[in-house]
């Protein structure tokens, strides 16, 4: 090694440890990172307008969209649980994935654990065929719509020059599931400048997100995930993303969840397997449970003391937003 080099490494290296060294991270950039976007991303083919919201909701709310007019998106994607539905397996397969919560899927690249879709329009006609979620074939669905008569001038007023079909459902609920969107969270308070909107505990939780814990790199920036796909070595054999991709760091791959209103989540991970956000904590400070190749080399024993584990927890609380009440709709009867 250049000897100047070693010098300005030893300097930083002994100015970490003072405590005001130039190797302090910078705070004030950090935050920058995590900056809320000021409007919610529309795609120009799905343009947002308040009869499109309005037509969405309802749809959302609608159980008549399931085989036996008893399952609505809302059932299993319930705003009363933070849009998932509370449970550590989507009760419509009890050994499979949980029922991620849609909060912010406006800025979603691709759905559903493994990714299989790649827009909020593509997405919202699988559960309505699928027979273990609403299992209702679209054709049926189609007809269902149609033929209840206070639907007609809705979907008129929203899509005036296009058909009640398939596609216009699916761009409407695409349209209402853009609106849910989590608010200001006391994180955000403190990253607009507030110093005393959260603890100095959760201060340091938030430079050892971004350092020593090495979570930032994949839940980036203010909706705290990069969209992309990691294994973090949980014990499952579900191929995730693998399904569909062959590359070797794609097999056992997972979408990484946005962490906003994380705290309100019943149980963690694609699986469920994690009940409480102590003990995701401690899963990630263990380094992960499968250790194969396929594991990301980001994932390792990160050796955090019990205070920092403290630290980290605090600053995931911070990430709660304090959402407005829900409004749900009154559908139309015929
Ligand atoms: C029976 C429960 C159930 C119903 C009903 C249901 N979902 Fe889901 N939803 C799930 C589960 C489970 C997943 C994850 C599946 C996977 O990743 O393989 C999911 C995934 C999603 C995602 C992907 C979120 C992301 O971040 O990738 C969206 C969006 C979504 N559902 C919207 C809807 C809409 C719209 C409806 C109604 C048309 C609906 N869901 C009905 C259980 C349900
Ligand atoms: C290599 C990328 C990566 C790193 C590093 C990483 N995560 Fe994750 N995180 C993910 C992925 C991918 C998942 C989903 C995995 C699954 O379901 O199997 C996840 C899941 C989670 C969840 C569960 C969220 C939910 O809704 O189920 C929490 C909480 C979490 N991570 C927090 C952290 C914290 C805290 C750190 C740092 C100690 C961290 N993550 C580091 C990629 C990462």
């Amino acid at each position: 090694m250049n000897f100047r080099l070693f010098l300005i490494l030893l300097a930083c290296g002994w100015a970490l440890g003072a405590a005001d060294g130039p190797c302090k991270p910078d705070v004030a950039a950090l935050k920058h990172k995590y900056v809320r976007p000021t409007a919610v991303p529309f795609p120009v083919e799905n343009a947002f307008n308040k009869d499109r919201e309005i037509l969405g909701r309802m749809l959302f709310f609608d159980p008549r969209l399931s085989a036996m007019g008893t399952v609505s998106c809302a059932s299993c994607h319930n705003p009363a649980f933070g849009w998932d539905d509370g449970l550590p397996h989507s009760a419509s397969r009890p050994t499979a994935r949980r029922t991620p919560s849609i909060v912010n899927v406006a800025w979603g690249q691709r759905f559903f654990w493994d990714g299989r879709a790649a827009s909020l329009e593509e997405q919202a006609l699988g559960p309505i065929q699928n027979e273990n979620e609403m299992n209702l074939p679209l054709e049926k669905m189609v007809a269902v719509v149609r033929g209840i008569e206070g639907y007609q001038a809705l979907f008129a007023r929203a899509y005036p020059r296009e058909p009640v079909s398939e596609k216009t459902v699916a761009k409407a609920l695409a349209t209402f599931e853009r609106t849910i969107v989590s608010a200001q969270a006391p994180f955000d308070r403190w990253v607009a400048g507030d110093g005393q909107a959260i603890s100095a505990s959760a201060q340091r939780g938030f430079v050892l997100f971004n350092g020593k814990a090495a979570c930032a790199p994949c839940h980036a920036g203010w909706e705290f995930t990069d969209h992309d796909f990691h294994d973090i070595g949980t014990v499952d054999l579900d191929p995730g993303r693998g399904k569909y991709l062959p590359a070797e760091n794609m097999q056992h791959a997972f979408k990484t969840p946005g962490l906003r209103n994380v705290a309100t989540r019943t149980a963690y991970m694609h699986d469920g397997s994690q009940r409480t956000l102590e003990a995701v904590i401690e899963y990630y400070d263990g380094g992960g449970m499968c250790l194969r190749p396929s594991l990301s080399p980001r994932i390792h024993n990160l050796q955090l003391s019990g205070g920092e584990k403290r630290d980290l927890l605090d600053f995931l609380l911070t990430l709660t937003s304090d959402d407005a009440k829900v409004e749900i709709p009154n559908l139309p009867r015929r």
